[in-house]
C-alpha cells in the first residue's frame, strides 16, 4: 500500500481527481491533505471526500519540522503537490526528496519559477504567442518548478482566439486525464 499525502493551496480539482481515481484502486491510500491557505476550495473537497485536511503555514512547510514529523508518523510514502504554491525545502525535502511530485500547467523549463502559477502562466503563454502549451509532471527539488521531468503532455494554443480562461480549461482537462495515469505508473515502478 502506497500512502500519499497531497499538498494543495487552491481549488483542489487535481487533488480530488487523484483521490477519487487512485483511491478507488487497490494499493493507494490518501490519508492526508496539507493546505497552506485557509480560504482554499480544497477544504470543502477534503471534507466531502472524508480525507483529513490540515493547515500548515508556508513557512512551517519550507523550514519547520512539525509537518515532516507528522508525515513520518502517518507513514507517508509519497507527497503529491496538486496546486501547491509554497516551496518545499528543509526537513521535508531532506526526508522525502525523490518522492515528491509536482504538476505544472505549462511546458517547463519555460513559463515556470516563482510567481508563475495559475492565470499568470497562461497569460504569459498567450502573450508570447506560443503555439503549444501543456503540462509538466516532475520531481520536486529545492527550486520552484525545477526538478527532473517525469512526463510532459502538450496541447495546442490558439493565440488569436484563446483567453487565459480557455487555455486554463484545456490544460485542466489534460491534467485530469494524465496526472493519475503518471502517478500510478511512477508508484508502481517504485519500491
Ligand atoms: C493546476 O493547473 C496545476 O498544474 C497547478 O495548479 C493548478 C491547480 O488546479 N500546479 P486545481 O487546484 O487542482 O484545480
Amino acid at each position: 500500500m502506497k500512502r500519499i499525502a497531497i499538498f494543495a493551496s487552491g481549488n483542489g480539482s487535481n487533488a480530488e481527481n487523484l483521490i477519487t481515481q487512485l483511491g478507488a484502486e487497490e494499493g493507494y491510500s490518501f490519508p492526508l491533505i496539507i493546505c497552506d491557505n485557509l480560504q482554499a476550495g480544497i477544504w470543502e473537497r477534503g471534507k466531502r471526500l472524508g480525507v483529513r485536511c490540515l493547515h500548515f503555514s508556508r513557512k512551517e512547510l519550507s523550514e519547520g519540522a512539525t509537518a515532516c514529523q507528522l508525515l513520518k508518523e502517518e507513514k507517508i510514502d509519497w507527497i503529491i503537490l496538486a496546486g501547491f504554491l509554497g516551496k518545499i525545502s528543509g526537513p521535508l525535502l531532506e526526508e522525502f526528496g525523490g518522492r515528491i511530485v509536482n504538476i505544472h500547467p505549462a511546458l517547463l523549463p519555460r513559463f515556470g519559477g516563482k510567481g508563475m502559477y495559475g492565470h499568470y502562466v497562461h497569460e504569459a503563454v498567450l502573450q508570447q504567442r506560443e503555439k503549444l502549451s501543456g503540462i509538466t509532471i516532475h520531481f520536486v527539488d529545492a527550486e520552484y518548478d525545477h526538478g527532473a521531468t517525469i512526463c510532459q503532455v502538450t496541447c495546442p494554443v490558439y493565440p488569436d482566439t484563446d483567453t487565459p480562461d480557455l487555455l486554463a480549461e484545456r490544460i485542466h482537462r489534460l491534467e485530469h486525464i494524465y496526472f493519475p495515469v503518471v502517478v500510478r505508473d511512477l508508484l508502481q515502478r517504485a519500491d
